[in-house]
């Protein structure tokens, strides 16, 4: 029988299940841990590019990635690729992916397909442990405001990937960046599978609060950051052959580590479509901001 195992900080491992052949009530199991613990783990599995899409479907729709290179047979399938020359990482800072989207992507599955011989592990950071935790007077400023999400000066042209020479072919279509539209979400939603508040702001995409001023609002937003991030709210995945995360951008952050030079790192993610937030406070709303 599949068994869950939460872990210390974030998220679950799920044992004693093979991701080629789940029977209904596997699915229903993996189901439920994915909406309680928003990150959940696997070992040893042997997924083909086929299986490994097929696992996704069972989730929701493949959101195609504007941004990264894709596998040459299966653009559903993008790249997260480190050549042992290069000296960024993808995903080297704590986000949560599409943020910046109306709706933004549900969460990815991630396959590991090439490792370093050590390093290489992803952080994951629980937003319901970091909202639980905020002191009084935190939680009720989140509780009341809304923030800015963007995706401009990571995708768009002189933005953060287009301006490092070393992401080239990895991470490209800028023009696609240059036409993201920003977006307005609650800086606390209501999980769209769990009901519980999760704290929803990241250091990759968030980028003010809406009526207060600049200054002002990355002061408090770096206080939130430093707080989000402590080491009580996170885990630490090692990868392995045969391991796969999945995790939930609307639940976790994540940071994938760059402690491994002069090797190769290669992961297979999919990417899956999620659907418009609720705020937990039901009078602020997401709203894309159109200028
Ligand atoms: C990412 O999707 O941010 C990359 C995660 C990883 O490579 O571990």
């Amino acid at each position: 029988m599949t068994v869950v195992t939460p872990l210390t900080g974030a998220g679950a491992e799920i044992t004693n299940v093979d991701l080629t052949d789940l029977s209904d009530d596997d699915f229903a199991t993996i189901h439920q841990a994915f909406a309680d613990y928003g990150v959940i783990f696997f070992r040893g599995q042997e997924l083909t590019e086929h299986d490994h899409i097929a696992f996704a479907q069972r989730f929701s729709t493949i959101n195609i990635n504007r941004f990264f290179s894709f596998h040459p047979d299966f653009p559903e399938i993008a790249l997260v690729v480190k050549e042992a020359d290069d000296k960024f990482n993808i995903g080297g800072g704590w986000h949560a992916d599409h943020s910046y989207d109306f709706d933004p992507a549900l969460g990815s599955i991630l396959v590991a397909r090439e490792l370093p011989p050590t390093g290489g592990d992803t952080l994951f950071a629980s937003m319901n442990a970091a909202y639980e935790a905020l002191p009084d007077d935190m939680r009720e400023f989140v509780d009341t405001h809304a923030a800015l999400h963007s995706g401009k000066h990571i995708f768009a042209k002189d933005g953060a990937y287009d301006a490092i020479e070393d992401f080239q072919g990895r991470i490209g279509n800028a023009e696609a960046g240059n036409e993201l539209v920003d977006t307005v979400h609650p800086m606390v939603i209501k999980h769209p599978l769990s009901g519980k508040p999760m704290l929803f702001v990241n250091p990759g995409f968030t980028v003010g609060i809406d009526g207060i001023a600049d200054e002002e609002a990355k002061l408090i937003l770096l206080k939130l950051y430093e707080h989000a991030g402590q080491e009580q709210f996170t885990c630490r995945f090692e990868w392995k052959p045969g391991s796969v995360a999945f995790w939930d951008n609307r639940a976790v952050w994540h940071f994938a580590q760059n402690d491994y030079e002069g090797h190769r790192r290669v992961m297979h993610r999919i990417t899956l479509d999620g659907c418009p937030l609720e705020g937990m406070n039901p009078t602020i709303a997401s709203s894309p901001v159109t200028v």
